[in-house]
């Protein structure tokens, strides 16, 4: 076996009840002043409050910071750093889907590196530590309670910013299913498949291992059997604790083994058509999985089989079908300028890393012909 590494957060809480922890384990991280950092969605739907009322409870001081837009840009981390350096905050909880979460992870290295944020994307280019964080995701998703990664959009450039670090793991992750009851079937499928496409996308990482080959089978097979369920009956507790689980499981996993051309293609696709992060993964995953399947047949068949589905590509789109997952056309993406973008999307796409961790490698004008043929099928 060579050598890996595996990171993770060092606290973990999760199951239906775990946001009880919050305050408590804030003390065990010893902060006693928090920046709050979550969305307006959060705080009209009373989860911001009753984090804030945990985190008095046990005499930790809140600072809210409420402006984080779905998809954060540089201006929010620097508004919320604003917020904490003048409050002195000592530590981040952050109560939302991926936005708050990357936003918070941001605003936490921020604090301790006078340079702007984009001299550091990429991965591993954080010197320092950051503030500590608690992340506790309402989405179950992206993961980035877990993950070492966050994705923050330079408006400017039209361009998300991927930042891999050791440095951006949280520090604790609260993961309580009860939180994702009341979210919308739209979000719930979106996010859903994006989850789903971590933990496929770390099984065939070329840079999988068998830490994360464990957690990514295991996602595979919660969210594949329950997000049919949690889609339709959004109050199901068992089938939303078991996608939240899955969706856990494959930031774990891709945290470690890094994803592939899918995230690739989506990051370019979602900047420059303002598709949120799970749309553009969803639309883009059978066909990109139908390209790369040849490069590695028994991992895919692997997955089919974990997914209780011969064929790997039809499974995935009748995952699509079922949670009605949209096409590109029935978003409205212009065709003009979908073709028009298209060299530039492709370039972006390999330019932040992921398609070289594909399978079967892509080249630019591969990527265009995929983009081309996902804009084809909505037809
Ligand atoms: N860091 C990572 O590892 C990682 C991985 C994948 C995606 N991402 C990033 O995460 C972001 C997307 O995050 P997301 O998909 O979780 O959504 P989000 O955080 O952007 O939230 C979308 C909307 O859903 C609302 N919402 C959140 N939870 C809800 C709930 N329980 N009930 C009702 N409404 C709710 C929010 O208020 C918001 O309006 C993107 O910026 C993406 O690039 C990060
Ligand atoms: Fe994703």
């Amino acid at each position: 076996m060579t050598a890996a590494v595996f990171r993770s957060p060092s606290i973990i809480h999760y199951g239906a009840g775990a946001l009880e922890q919050l305050g408590p384990t804030a003390r065990e991280l010893g902060l006693r002043h928090v920046l709050l950092v979550t969305d307006a969605g959060m705080v009209q739907l009373g989860t911001a409050g009753k984090a804030q009322q945990l985190l008095e409870a046990a005499d930790v001081r809140t600072t809210i910071f409420d402006g984080v837009q779905p998809d954060p840009t540089l201006a929010n981390v620097e508004a919320g750093l604003a917020l904490l350096r003048q409050d002195t905050c000592d530590g981040i909880v952050a109560v939302g889907g991926g936005s708050p979460i990357d936003c918070a992870k941001a605003i936490a290295v921020r604090h301790t590196h006078p340079q702007p944020l984009p001299e550091f994307a990429g991965v591993e280019q954080f010197p320092l530590p950051g503030l500590p964080v608690i992340a506790v995701p309402t989405t179950a998703g992206t993961g980035s309670e877990v993950t070492r990664v966050m994705v923050i959009t330079d408006t400017e450039r039209d361009v998300k910013m991927m930042f891999a670090s050791r440095y951006c793991l949280a520090a604790a992750a609260i993961v309580d299913p009860l939180l994702t009851l009341g979210m919308p079937k739209g979000l719930t499928a979106a996010v859903g498949v994006d989850a789903l496409t971590h933990a496929i996308e770390a099984y065939v990482s070329r840079r999988a291992q068998p830490q994360t080959d464990l957690l990514a089978l295991s996602a595979i097979r919660l969210i594949s059997h329950n997000l049919r369920t949690a889609y339709h009956d959004g109050s199901n507790l068992e089938a939303r604790s078991a996608v939240m689980l899955g969706a856990m499981q494959a930031g774990l996993a891709f945290s470690n083994a890094s994803v592939a051309l899918v995230h690739g293609m989506a990051r370019p696709l979602g900047a420059c058509f303002h598709l949120t992060h799970g749309i553009s993964i969803a639309v883009l995953l059978p066909a990109v999985t139908e390209f790369s399947v040849g490069a590695a047949p028994e991992r895919y068949a692997r997955i089919a089989v974990e997914m209780g589905e011969s064929d790997i590509v039809s499974a995935l789109r009748n995952l699509n079908r079922d949670v009605n997952i949209p096409s590109l056309r029935g978003l409205k993406v212009p065709e003009d300028r979908y073709r028009a973008l298209q060299g530039k999307m492709a370039t972006d796409a390999l330019a932040s890393g992921s398609p070289a961790n594909n399978p079967r490698l892509a080249s630019a004008s591969e990527i265009v012909e995929l983009y081309q043929k996902v804009y084809a099928e909505g037809a």
